[in-house]
């Protein structure tokens, strides 16, 4: 089927960085045939204090990824003192807008260098020094980027936890990496809710944390909290008894920058690796291409600052290139359906970025929630973390774009740091549902499963020869895992875990995981973690847990149940097994689908067949296909009646 073209409009293209496809194509060309040349050049925006003796040092059956070796350079001092010394301290940097609407601050660069130079010396007051980690567990509020960027500052490696995980999982991240401090806030407010308990958690995860030395608590809210003597101190207490100045640490290139955990289809989270360079070039190279960005652009990333997509394309990328970046503490849907337009009207907002999840449920609630609004500052929409189907991409482009802007459907990864397949909007036409084509630097393959490259039009496993300068350098602690996990099934190769179709264009359609990782609402879950939680429920034998096509959520939960021997599935054991995900993982992973059997279809030696469950929760049964190896084919059958 020929699928829909769109292309960039003359105005756009005219005044865009890449402004056709031509142009595009050589660009690429010279970034995969001489690499050297090409990032030297791209790194000539960051500001160096020393430069580097090799631009890449690259080796994918080794194993070994470093990039700008020898240089040195600071990342905060990169996204924020240089452009206050060129005269921009002015500007505003980060535009937050609260969770009540009227509720905003605006903070110049000027401010926020101050911020993050009196941050990081209450910091170093309290021993943090180069290379020392330190947890960052909080909701969206102007001083979490201000701790990142105060890390980055002294050269400590922050580890931002998701402000939904459970204590259970907080604490299993602060001892992964052993973090010194633990940052956090009183409570928070998100939407309706408006006591979410913060350092409460914190406080239960404290418990079994012997590497944390001080928790710094922000106030927020002002809600009563328990403060531990000792242990715990208001920032606005530390803040002033430390002095308002703090030296940028010269940081090598290779340096770490985060770690930031994430879900595979075994094991528990992996602290993925970046550092300090190639990250930092990748992200504002990326930022400034993909989204077309120009000096005094406002800019929306919608992401929460617990994933990727908030460190990259919130913080780094924009702040890199002096952008004017939004951070929005609150929900799409409070307090009603219209809050992200009337946030763009307010700021008129230029570059947009959300994640398809947002846009199903909004274009769910009408047009007349974005019709009210003046949505004519738009200039560019973008979209992450999922695939993005063709009725949203509409919708998104008809009716938030009103047909002036081009889409970028960006595929990346935590592990990738930055985008790497995306349209370059003012060269790329555009297919409703393709990321389209690599970014520079970027070597995608599509692999059968036998690890043969297929050529041309062909669906395969997702997998990359090269991947520029800001993929993820280790596991961290875990070198082995790092190499077990991505380059042991094809040698020589990344495999991403996501399987894709190649078009007659050479444009990628990303169609999901082809591992056992679920994308539900854009978070990733590890079906294996949410399997442990339940198996720890009392009354329960064995669980499996598979996605299936949700409306709203892109992929749901659902959890096969088997409960021990004499103990019925109850409301109540359901009830139980859905506290024990919220408890040992976080609310986001609770299941949707709760069904109970006497048995999972199993192989003669023991094996769940997933792939059986799959169909059966998907609702296709017709095609489950060849169950004549399981050792009780009859349980498919009753996992077919009783399907929820
Ligand atoms: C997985 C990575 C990208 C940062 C946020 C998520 C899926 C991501 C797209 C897209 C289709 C996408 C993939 C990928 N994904 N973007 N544009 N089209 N799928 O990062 O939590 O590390 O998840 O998200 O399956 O592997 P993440």
């Amino acid at each position: 089927m020929q699928s829909q073209r769109f292309y960039p409009p003359a105005h756009f293209s005219n005044a865009a960085h890449i402004k056709t496809l031509s142009e595009y194509t050589e660009r690429y060309q010279e970034s995969i045939q001489n690499p050297d040349a090409f990032w030297a050049r791209e790194a000539q925006r960051l500001t160096w204090i020393r430069p580097w003796d090799t631009v890449r040092d690259v080796d994918f059956h080794d194993v070994r990824i470093r990039w700008f070796a020898g240089g040195q350079l600071n990342v905060a001092y990169n996204c924020v003192d240089r452009h206050v010394q060129r005269g921009l301290g002015q500007r505003t940097a980060i535009i937050w807008e609260g969770n009540e609407p009227g509720q905003s601050r605006k903070i110049s660069y000027q401010e926020l260098q101050s911020q993050i130079e009196h941050f990081a010396a209450a910091l170093r007051g309290l021993g943090v020094k180069k290379g020392d980690r330190v947890c960052i567990f909080m909701q969206m509020i102007p001083e979490l980027p201000v701790a990142m960027l105060a890390c980055a500052r002294l050269g400590a490696v922050h580890s931002v936890v998701f402000g939904a995980f459970s204590a259970e999982s907080l604490r299993d991240r602060i001892n992964d990496s052993c973090c010194k401090i633990l940052i956090t806030q009183d409570t928070g407010v998100r939407g309706n809710k408006q006591d979410i308990p913060m350092k409460a958690k914190g406080d239960l995860a404290l418990r079994e944390t012997p590497s944390i030395e001080k928790v710094i608590v922000v106030k927020r809210t002002g809600a009563t909290i328990a403060m531990q003597s000792g242990r715990d101190i208001y920032l606005h207490d530390l803040l002033a008894e430390a002095p308002p100045s703090c030296p940028a640490e010269p940081m090598d290139a290779e340096d770490p920058l985060f770690i930031l955990y994430t879900s595979g289809s075994t094991g528990k989270p992996k602290g993925v690796l970046h550092t300090t360079g190639g990250y930092l070039l990748h992200t504002a190279l990326t930022h400034e291409l993909v989204f077309d960005y120009r000096p005094e652009d406002i800019y929306w990333c919608t992401a929460d600052l617990g994933w990727v997509t908030g460190h990259s394309y919130i913080i780094y990328g924009p702040l890199c290139n002096a952008a004017t970046t939004v951070i929005y503490e609150g929900v799409p849907n409070y307090p009603d359906f219209s809050r992200f337009w009337q946030i763009i009207e307010k700021y008129k907002v230029n570059l947009f970025y959300t994640a398809p999840t947002a846009l199903r449920a909004l274009m769910r609630e009408g047009d007349g929630w974005p019709g009210q609004c003046d949505l004519s500052s738009l200039r560019l929409l973008g979209s992450v973390g999922e695939p993005i189907k063709a009725p949203e991409w509409l919708w998104y482009h008809h009716m938030i774009g009103q047909g002036r802007c081009p889409i970028v459907d960006t595929w990346w990864q935590t592990e990738t740091g930055g985008i790497l397949i995306s349209p370059l909007p003012g060269a790329t036409p555009t297919k409703p549902g393709s990321a389209t084509l690599p970014f520079f630097g970027v070597e995608p393959v599509l692999l059968d499963p036998s690890g043969k490259e297929l050529h041309g039009e062909a669906s395969g496993l997702l997998c990359l020869k090269s991947a520029g300068p800001g993929q993820m350098r280790t596991v961290y602690g875990d070198h082995e895992r790092f190499k077990q996990t991505y380059f042991s099934q094809f040698p020589g190769y990344y495999f991403t875990g996501d399987g894709a179709r190649r078009d007659e264009d050479g444009y990628y359609w990303i169609t999901g995981r082809v591992d056992d990782v679920l994308n539900v609402s854009g978070h990733r879950i590890g079906t294996a973690e949410v399997e442990g939680a339940i198996g720890m429920t009392a009354g329960v034998a064995e669980a499996a847990v598979v996605g299936f096509p949700h409306d709203l959520k892109g992929q749901g939960i659902y959890a096969f149940v088997t409960p021990m021997q004499g103990i019925h599935g109850s409301t109540d054991l359901e009830k139980a097994i859905k506290e024990s995900v919220r408890q040992h993982i976080g609310s986001h992973a609770t299941p949707d689908k709760v069904q109970f059997t006497h048995g999972l279809p199993k192989t003669r030696s023991g094996k769940i067949m997933r792939r059986i469950l799959r169909k059966i929760a998907e609702n296709e049964p017709d095609a489950i296909g060849d169950i004549s190896t399981l050792a009780d084919p009859s349980v498919v059958e009753s996992l077919i009646a009783e399907r929820k």
